[in-house]
């Protein structure tokens, strides 16, 4: 069981990556979860360039979205919504149209903010872009508010927050075993 993991904010330092970093800790034993480093190596999506001869950067990212059994979707909030880096990424996972990588894939999304709102608009958002393009994303996607006071060294300090966490992956998990093979 493989959870692919893609984090919105490409800066070092991110809320959104440190809050990412702590959700494998709140898998069951012997689901692995690895988050995709290379959303920036993407370019900006093209049409043009998606044929039979893609960018490497593209290919990469659908064949590890295709060696996934679920997706953990993270997003800070942008201007009210998600970040230009991940709605580029879920357009060109959407392609190729009807034999997509998204195609029926489990997705857990979880908004991050230092705000109190804890980016529900992103949140909102992903949950709808990721199911036009064609993945599950499940009930109950988690908002992390005040994420600075929310992770401290790594850990989740907010035990209601860790046991949303807990929740949600423990479902994506059960959906990613359930998915029929492809
Ligand atoms: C271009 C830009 C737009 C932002 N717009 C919002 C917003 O609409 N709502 C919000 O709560 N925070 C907004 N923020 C603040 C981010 O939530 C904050 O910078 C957050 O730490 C970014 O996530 P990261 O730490 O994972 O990089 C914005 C930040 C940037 C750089």
């Amino acid at each position: 069981m493989k959870i692919l993991m893609l984090v919105g904010s490409l800066r070092t330092g991110s809320w959104t990556g440190e809050l990412v970093g702590t959700l494998p800790a709140l898998l069951p034993a012997g689901v692995e979860a690895a988050a995709y480093d290379g959303l920036a190596d993407l370019p900006h999506y093209d049409q043009d360039l998606d044929g039979d001869d893609a960018p490497a950067a593209v290919v990469a990212f659908r064949e590890a979205l295709r060696g996934a059994d679920a997706l953990v979707v993270a997003t800070p909030e942008y201007n009210g919504s998600i970040p230009g880096v991940l709605k580029n990424a879920v357009d060109w996972a959407s392609r190729p149209r009807g034999a997509s990588p998204l195609d029926g894939l489990p997705a857990a999304v979880v908004s991050v903010s230092p705000s109190p709102r804890g980016a529900q608009w992103a949140r909102e958002d992903l949950v709808k872009v990721l199911r036009v393009a064609g993945a599950v994303p499940l009930e109950d996607a988690v908002g992390v508010a005040t994420v600075h006071e929310t992770v401290v060294d790594g850990r989740i300090a907010d035990a209601e927050v860790e046991t949303a966490l807990r929740t949600l992956v423990g479902r994506l998990v059960d959906a990613g075993r359930e998915r029929p093979a492809a």
